[in-house]
């Protein structure tokens, strides 16, 4: 019994080791002008934060109750057979439960925090090159005539994996579908960027977009609302209101294309 104890303890350890490794291994690469995670977690609310605390704390005890079931389950198994520990056995079991919690903790961290998902994503349209090489949205040129709240000028782009379906009017765009839409003022001066980013699994409820809105340094934009700020980063209630009365029939978007 000593032996599977240890076993266990020695499990338990290399899972909170992955954890830590993968933390450090995706820290976001730091780039001019754009504020690192940390920053923009500093100005996350609180609330926010409690809340996070409180998944990470949940999903460790649920890992620890898994583990002590597995070990019951198995305990039970040796004693009316009478064995000593067998291959396949309490090891391989908790084995793979620590890596199924392990793999949902990690998605867990990644859709509830939206400042690193936004920083990500900037980086990445970034990378992308997207104003040289994606598409501009079907039947917009640069600097097409925009309503409020956006600009007054608008350039919109899509990347190749939501293209085609936004030409073919699809009621759901694929999952990896980014929309980037530049807000111009009258005189052509960028005053900020809107993404739409379908994110698998983010916002089931409505239909996975991620929403952000950027000032031109690519720095998440706030508002306050109620004596509280907010970032313009995630699951953005005025985006996701305004856009659900979308008419177009293509999946919460405004703009028809031609
Ligand atoms: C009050 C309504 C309203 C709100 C709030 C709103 N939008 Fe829009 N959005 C529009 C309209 C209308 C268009 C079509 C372009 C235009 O006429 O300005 C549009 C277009 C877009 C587009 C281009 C694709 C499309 O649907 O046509 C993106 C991307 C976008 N909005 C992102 C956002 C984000 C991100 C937010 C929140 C930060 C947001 N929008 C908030 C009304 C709104």
């Amino acid at each position: 019994m000593n032996k599977i104890a240890l076993i266990l303890v020695l499990l338990t350890l290399s899972l909170s080791m992955g954890c830590k490794k993968k933390d450090e291994s995706s820290e976001p690469k730091e780039i001019a002008g754009v504020p690192t995670v940390d920053e923009q977690m500093k100005e996350w609310p609180e609330e926010q934060a409690e809340k996070e605390k409180e998944q990470a704390r949940e999903a460790g005890e649920m890992q620890e109750e898994v583990i002590s079931e597995a070990f019951e389950k198995e305990k039970k198994i040796m004693e009316a057979e009478g064995t000593k520990e067998k291959e396949g056995g309490i090891v391989s079991k908790i084995e793979e439960k620590t890596k199924e919690m392990h793999e949902e903790q990690v998605k867990k961290e990644e859709i509830t925090a939206p400042p690193e998902i936004a920083a990500e994503l900037w980086n990445l349209i970034q990378t992308e090159n997207y104003t040289m090489r994606w598409k501009m949205w079907p039947g917009k040129e640069a600097f097409y005539k925009g309503t409020k709240p956006h600009g007054a000028l608008l350039t919109t782009y899509v990347n190749s994996i939501g293209y085609d379906a936004v030409v073919k009017k699809e009621s759901k765009l694929p999952l990896g579908t980014i929309i980037i839409k530049e807000n111009y003022m009258p005189d052509k001066m960028l005053g900020a960027i809107t993404v739409m980013y379908n994110l698998a699994g983010f916002d089931p409820e409505h239909n996975n977009w991620f929403w952000v809105k950027y000032a031109p340094d690519g720095k998440p934009m706030t508002m306050d609302k109620d004596g509280t700020t907010m970032t313009l980063a995630g699951k953005v209630p005025g985006c996701i209101g305004c856009h659900s009365a979308s008419n177009s029939g293509i999946d919460f978007i405004m703009t028809t294309p031609e």
